[in-house]
């Protein structure tokens, strides 16, 4: 009997138990989505969905936010219909601290309009139709959040934004904007311009500059390049990444040189290379700089006091390389190119006003056939040691190779005033001729001297062997110390 009472308390509290866990807890669950859910919870952006407008029948296009009493919502209104519409739902524009105005239809929005609305804080035109944004917001504005999106804005007042020193979001995507409206100049901005085509690439370069900017979609941020923005097709869409990209490249420069991108390889599935041109031109360089950066396709050292090729082949940095300008220095041989990756894969070679005495034509020999036509090396205002070999073999490799050696008629000679496409064979080598003919003749009458000594020695010989005397001179000459020798 003393049972039961306590087996009745132990299955009331069971019970309140499962009460309280299925009563409480779901509360305590739902009370976490609920915050987000109230607009007023996020103030910044302001944004409803259409199907919070005022219903098509309601003749107000305007209505404070059920939930959240400074927001006001306002749908498919044109100027008049705007302000109607805000008089028609009472709107108090001291305490309103968010507007959403979608689909308005307004040539002008004329800023100015809201400086008696103190206490914006999230102003937001979106998915209509606005031609021109002017005027501009009272001086420190407390407007945090600006959503301009979807309205087809071709312009916006250069001063309009300037104001905003309170700005965190703005949002001008899927516009018709030209360039990025002034805003402050400094403090973190989350700015989404994405879907405007005529964006110009040098307004979007500007933008980056700043660290300080969030850039929202970045995928479908882009740029319109310009005929002023050189590097890009005129005609392209230039994908924020890629100006990015390049200033980056800027940046990490070789020291001395400035680095500009060459033109893009577009792999398709990858992001692009961009292949850089590196220019170090008249820095008293006395070697070729290294290391350049990566994908480096062209190179100009000309005006320096470069004596050397080697890093051309030896230098890992230089692997990418089929240009190299290198004039005017002080380069002395070729030599360093003979089996380099460069000299299979050049396009243009520049080493005029050089060093250079000799050209090995082996080194260039079989890099001018078919499949090469557009490869260049420029190789005058050298001055070559010349002789009968230059004027010979060298020249006419010149003259054969003329398409591809420009500058062939302007190699000039060191040891004589002449160019090496001037030399005549037939006198730089007859001299040499004469020459080789002349030491013959000495050979031959040595021969013939020394065949008359052999002869007279043997005579001598043979007279004294069977008349016992030595014949003139020998007679005649006086004993020598190693004569001693003979006897
Ligand atoms: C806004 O101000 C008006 C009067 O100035 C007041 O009647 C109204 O209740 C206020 N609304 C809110 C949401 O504070
Ligand atoms: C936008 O508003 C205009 C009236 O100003 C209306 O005719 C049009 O249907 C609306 N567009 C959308 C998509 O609701
Ligand atoms: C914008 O409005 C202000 C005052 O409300 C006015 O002075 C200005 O002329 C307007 N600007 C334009 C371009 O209409
Ligand atoms: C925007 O409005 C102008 C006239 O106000 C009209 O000519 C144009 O077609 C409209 N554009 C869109 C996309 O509705
Ligand atoms: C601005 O409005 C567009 C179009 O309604 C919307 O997609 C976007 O999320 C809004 N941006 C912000 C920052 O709220
Ligand atoms: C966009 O702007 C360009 C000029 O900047 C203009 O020619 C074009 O008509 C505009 N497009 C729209 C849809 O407003
Ligand atoms: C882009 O901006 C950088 C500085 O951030 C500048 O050096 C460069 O010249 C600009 N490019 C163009 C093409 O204007
Ligand atoms: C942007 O593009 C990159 C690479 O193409 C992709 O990984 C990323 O998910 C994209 N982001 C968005 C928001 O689409
Ligand atoms: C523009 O790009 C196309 C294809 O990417 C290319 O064929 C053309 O040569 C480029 N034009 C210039 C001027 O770079
Ligand atoms: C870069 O140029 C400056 C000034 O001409 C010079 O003092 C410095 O040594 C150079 N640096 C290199 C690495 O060549
Ligand atoms: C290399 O630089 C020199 C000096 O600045 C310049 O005259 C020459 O045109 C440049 N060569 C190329 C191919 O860019
Ligand atoms: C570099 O060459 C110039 C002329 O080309 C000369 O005046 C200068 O003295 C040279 N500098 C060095 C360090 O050799």
């Amino acid at each position: 009997m003393l049972k039961t009472p306590i087996s009745a308390q132990m299955w009331r509290l069971c019970s309140l138990l499962l009460l309280l866990s299925f009563t409480i807890l779901p509360c305590w669950c739902r009370m976490e989505p609920l915050p987000t859910e109230d607009p007023c919870d996020k103030p910044d952006c302001y944004h409803r969905p259409e199907t919070d407008c005022p219903a098509a029948t309601d003749i107000c296009r305007c209505k404070v936010d059920a939930i959240c009493k400074t927001a006001v919502i306002c749908c498919d209104v044109d100027a008049s219909g705007l302000s109607d519409g805000l008089a028609c739902a009472n709107v108090n524009r001291i305490n309103i601290s968010s507007i959403h105005i979608r689909n308005a239809t307004l040539s002008t929005l004329n800023l100015s309009d809201y400086t008696t609305w103190r206490g914006l804080v999230s102003m937001a035109f979106t998915d209509g139709n606005i031609t021109n944004i002017v005027g501009k917001f009272v001086k420190f504005a407390s407007t945090s959040c600006l959503n301009f999106s979807s309205n087809g804005i071709n312009r916006i007042e250069d001063r309009a934004l300037a104001n905003l020193y309170n700005l965190r979001e703005l949002d001008l995507s899927n516009n018709n904007l030209t360039d990025v409206p002034h805003f402050k100049k400094e403090g973190i901005v989350s700015l989404d311009i994405s879907d405007n085509k005529p964006m110009l690439c040098t307004s979007l370069n500007d933008t980056i500059r700043r660290s300080d900017i969030q850039f929202n979609n970045r995928n479908r941020t882009w740029c319109l390049s310009s005929k002023t923005f050189d590097w890009f097709n005129s005609t392209e869409l230039v994908p924020l990444e890629q100006i990015e990209r390049v200033n980056e490249l800027r940046k990490d420069c070789t020291i001395n040189c400035t680095c500009q991108p060459l033109r893009f390889d577009i792999v398709p599935g990858k992001s692009p290379i961009i292949n850089v041109y590196v220019s170090c031109t008249s820095q008293h360089l006395t070697e070729l700089p290294s290391p350049l950066p990566p994908n480096t396709k062209a190179l100009n050292v000309s005006f320096n006091n470069i004596t050397s090729l080697q890093p051309v082949s030896k230098d890992p940095s230089y692997q990418s390389l089929s240009e190299l300008y290198a004039d005017h220095n002080e380069i002395t041989s070729i030599l360093p190119l003979e089996g380099s990756k460069f000299i299979t894969n050049f396009v243009a070679l520049s080493l005029s006003h050089n060093k250079l005495e000799k050209i090995e034509t082996y080194v260039l020999t079989n890099i001018f056939d078919r499949n090469y036509n557009s490869r260049r090396v420029n190789l005058g205002h050298n001055k070559l040691l010349c002789d009968c070999n230059t004027a010979k073999v060298l020249k006419v490799w010149l003259m054969t190779k003329q398409k591809h050696i420009p500058d062939y008629d302007q190699i000039d000679c060191e040891n004589m005033d002449m160019k090496v496409s001037d030399l005549d064979p037939s006198k730089l080598c007859q001299s040499q001729h004469d020459w080789t003919d002349y030491i013959y003749y000495i050979i031959a009458t040595e021969v013939l001297l020394l065949v008359f000594l052999i002869a007279k020695v043997s005579y001598d010989y043979w007279i004294f062997k069977t008349a016992g005397y030595l014949p003139w001179p020998a007679s005649k000459m006086p004993k020598l110390p190693c004569d001693w020798l003979c006897e």
